[in-house]
């Protein structure tokens, strides 16, 4: 069980981590509230770009996120104190202009960027900077973000969910894959100091993916990815036609039992297909994986190799565990 201080989950690995917390385009003028590992964030665009502001005004506990900004800087809708993009208080309109601002009258200032279309925060210091993932940056790939998805259950239980192959038959049968096409091939997995990969892995699927030529079952090689303890990829190919789809799934820890799912979907074919049918696509696929996590017990990821029955399929799985351990990840983990 992950210790709570002040509402925040104690976790020294997923403090120092980039949280992704709100689609870049959302965020217009109007600041904005989201929870990371139980604590309040403000989040707000400047002309200089997103910042991100412990969401509690130092003078009587405001919420920032509720109020707005003004000349770049945000402004505590109590009593209007007004910070700067360092945090730095500038204003108090109660007090005579040549009074001096106590030094103490600060915003306390996260971490925050933007990258994937997603707006990124860290509460502690970052560990590691955000990959550079050329087909979720690439333009011409048309990058989309779907969700997010609220999830009542660990963001661990989610990442999992992502690195496993056998449940395409059965929770997304009809769709990305068939109960007959069920046996899997024998593959394997690399670990690399922050990441780990499958070998390719070729799966059946009666639909086609949205916008792809190919009309009856086709064949899909896939390639997975877990490259941060919340945030994995894949990426998914036609081998006849090179058409291909690559997904990065990001996950924000709400609490130890509640996250928030981003989703970034690229390809190399289909643009004259909406961006809504692949969205709406992903939208089914997603809810399908998150009614099924939804039952899992115990709710927590089990780190302990004994508590649940891994099986050669589950290869990626394990190796995500271990690596969990080994980081020393508290926030859904047992
Ligand atoms: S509580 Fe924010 S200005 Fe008073
Ligand atoms: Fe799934």
């Amino acid at each position: 069980m992950t210790l709570v201080v002040e509402g925040r989950l104690q976790d020294s690995v997923l403090e120092n981590e980039w949280h992704p917390v709100y689609i870049s385009s959302d965020l217009v003028e109007k600041p904005v509230g989201v929870i990371v590992m139980g604590e309040r964030v403000s989040i707000y665009r400047s002309k200089k770009g997103v910042h991100a502001f412990r969401d509690l005004c130092i003078h009587r506990g405001a919420m920032l996120s509720e109020g707005y900004v003004v000349d770049d800087c945000l402004v505590c809708p109590y009593h209007g104190w007004k910070y700067d993009n360092a945090g730095k208080c500038v204003s108090i309109p109660a007090q005579s202009k040549d009074m001096k601002i106590p030094e103490r009258a600060k915003a306390e200032v996260y971490h925050c960027q933007e990258k994937y279309g997603i707006i990124w925060v860290c509460l502690g210091e970052p560990t590691i900077e955000l990959p550079s993932l050329e087909e979720f940056e690439d333009l011409t790939r048309k990058p989309l973000v779907c969700g997010p998805y609220d999830v009542k259950a660990a963001g661990t239980r989610v990442v999992e969910n992502f690195t496993d192959f056998a449940h395409l038959m059965y929770v997304h049968g009809g769709l990305l894959g068939h109960p007959d096409y069920a046996e899997l091939p024998d593959f394997s997995i690399t670990k690399e100091k922050d990441r780990i990969f499958t070998s390719e892995v070729p799966i059946y699927q009666p639909v086609a993916h949205s916008g792809s030529e190919a009309r009856e079952g086709t064949t899909y090689v896939y390639v997975k990815e877990v490259f941060r303890p919340m945030s994995a990829r894949l990426s998914k190919r036609d081998a006849d036609t090179g058409q291909t789809l690559w997904i990065l799934l990001t996950v924000l820890p709400l609490s130890e039992k509640e996250c928030k799912v981003f989703m970034v979907v690229s390809r190399n074919y289909g643009f004259e297909v909406s961006d809504e049918d692949f969205i709406k696509f992903q939208d089914t696929v997603f809810q399908q994986d998150a009614w099924i996590i939804e039952t899992q017990k115990p709710e927590l990821l089990p780190l302990d190799l004994q508590a649940e029955l891994n099986h050669k399929v589950d290869i990626l799985s394990v190796a995500y565990r271990r690596w969990l351990k080994e980081l020393g990840v508290t926030i859904g983990t047992v």
